[in-house]
């Protein structure tokens, strides 16, 4: 069933635990993550970016992942993931996508409490809950390549704008990054506390992919209630779609390419969510 982002946040803010956000591109994508969130009973976040709803085209791809959510026995929560465009958030909203995430993370800290601003006054009338992002959280969201953390994010300033912006729930640099890790992970978990106790909306923590399980707990200990996971499941179709190729490639046959690579993108959440603690949790 589809559901307020807010209300999923706040549940996993309850009981200590937190949410999986998972980007999706295509029907195989969504397929793989929706089954999963079933399969382990787990409260669920589906995200499209902008460039996903570019590439699959938005009406499509918008109609798809909310008839998933709809369908599913499991509480789905159809999230747009980094937008820094008003008309597109305000498109999402009227299309029935329960969360938005406005990212002014480039601004300098006014402008972005300002675009925050015009975002939630956007999509709270609606009762779609709003993420903001505050620090720089380093690398492309399509394209994986190894990243040094830079940019942090500071706990007054997210003190400050959280305030001034009423957003449900804050986005946090604290040494994670999109795609690969330089080296072993490092975050500043220190900060992320500090944040946590000067912030009382629910902190998200993109970039999750490749961070270890001790990195996970302790996250969801500093008030992390959302995980966004994005490149480790493209690892998991490209090596399932190299694996099967070869094998089938005679037979042209599309379900038998893609079956594979949809089990292989489903474990992957699976192991997520009981990471997360939200398996059992739907
Ligand atoms: O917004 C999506 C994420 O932050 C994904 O990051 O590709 O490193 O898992 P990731
Ligand atoms: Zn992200």
């Amino acid at each position: 069933m589809l559901v307020p982002m807010a209300e999923l946040l706040a549940a996993a803010q309850r009981e200590g635990y937190a949410a999986g956000a998972f980007n999706t591109y295509n029907l195989e994508i969504t397929r793989a993550i929706v089954r999963a969130a079933e399969a382990q009973q787990a409260p669920l976040i589906v995200q499209v970016g902008s460039s996903a709803l570019r590439y699959a085209g938005r009406e499509a791809l918008t109609a798809l992942v909310l008839a998933e959510a709809q369908r599913s026995p499991v509480p789905v929560a159809v999230h747009l993931d980094h937008s820094a465009k008003l008309d597109e958030i305000r498109w999402c909203v009227e299309q029935g996508f329960t969360s938005v995430m406005i990212d002014g993370s480039a601004l300098p800290l006014a402008e972005n409490i300002a675009l925050t601003r015009e975002a939630v006054a956007i999509a709270r009338p609606h009762g779609v809950t709003v993420e903001a992002e505050l620090g720089s959280i380093v690398g492309e969201e399509d394209r994986a390549a190894e990243r040094e953390a830079v940019g942090l994010t500071s706990p007054a300033q997210a003190e400050q704008f959280v305030q001034a912006t009423a957003v449900d729930a804050l986005a946090v640099a604290v040494g994670n990054v999109h795609g690969f890790y330089k080296g072993e992970p490092k975050l500043d978990t220190a900060r992320l506390d500090e944040i946590h106790r000067r912030v009382p909306v629910p902190l998200v923590l993109h970039g999750a992919s490749g961070l270890s399980d001790a990195a996970i707990q302790r996250s969801i200990q500093g008030g992390v209630r959302k995980f966004n996971v994005n490149t480790e499941l493209r690892v998991a179709l490209f090596t399932a779609l190299a694996d099967t190729l070869p094998r089938i490639h005679a037979h042209y046959d599309v379900p038998g390419l893609f079956t594979p690579a949809i089990a292989a993108m489903q474990a992957v959440v699976e192991e997520k969510l009981q990471l997360f603690g939200s398996a059992g949790k739907a």
